[in-house]
């Protein structure tokens, strides 16, 4: 007998309401790295600052719902494995009842995948973070921080401005005190591809 392993396609809202059992379950941490950090249009109990270890953030994944279209995605923030990287972000502790809009928020690629959070001072917390991977059908891959400039810098979609995504995120990280090379030099080079 074959048993079908879903795969991520555009839409994964119904494959990541299959990934987590919250029968029982209160809160769920979640960890956002990306426009969850600044685009905080859902409901929380509580946020702190919070670190992932092993995981570097990319501006890798297409978008072709919120800041690209089909025809000329944008480009988003992904994560991707990296043997002692840490990712800074915010953690947010919600009701399980919130992925229901969370899913559908994110679902262009993105699957929901387990995760240690690390809140410093030797503090940490089993949670959930969205991730799309090279399988899916919306990844767009690595290229240099100065071509994803260029590529964002043409790129629009229903949520508004592909630079204003990349700006808005290098700008919330700054406020978090996060260091992350690679979003800063994306916007450094939007910055200049603007004046
Ligand atoms: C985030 O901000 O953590 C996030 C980014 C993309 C998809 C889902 C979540």
């Amino acid at each position: 007998m074959t048993i079908a392993v879903p795969t991520a396609g555009h839409d994964t809202t119904d494959v990541n309401r299959t990934r987590h059992d919250f029968t029982g379950v209160e809160s769920v941490w979640l960890f956002g790295y990306g426009s969850l950090i600044y685009k905080t249009d859902f409901p929380f109990i509580e946020r702190r600052f919070a670190t992932i270890h092993d995981w570097s953030r990319r501006l890798w994944q297409g978008s072709h719902d919120h800041r690209g279209t089909h025809e000329h995605p944008g480009r988003v923030a992904t994560l991707i494995a990296e043997p002692g990287a840490v990712c800074a972000g915010m953690a947010y502790r919600v009701a399980p009842a919130t992925f229901e809009y969370i899913d559908f928020r994110e679902k262009n690629g993105y699957l929901r995948h387990a995760v240690t959070l690390d809140f410093g001072n030797g503090e940490r917390a089993e949670g959930l973070v969205y991730i799309a991977d090279a399988s899916n059908a919306a990844w767009l891959g690595p290229a240099s921080e100065a071509d994803i400039a260029r590529h964002v810098m043409g790129s629009s979609g229903p949520s508004g401005r592909n630079s204003d995504y990349v700006l808005n995120l290098a700008d919330a990280l700054h406020e978090l005190g996060a260091d992350d090379p690679h979003v800063f030099a994306v916007a450094d080079e939007l910055r200049k591809l603007k004046t």
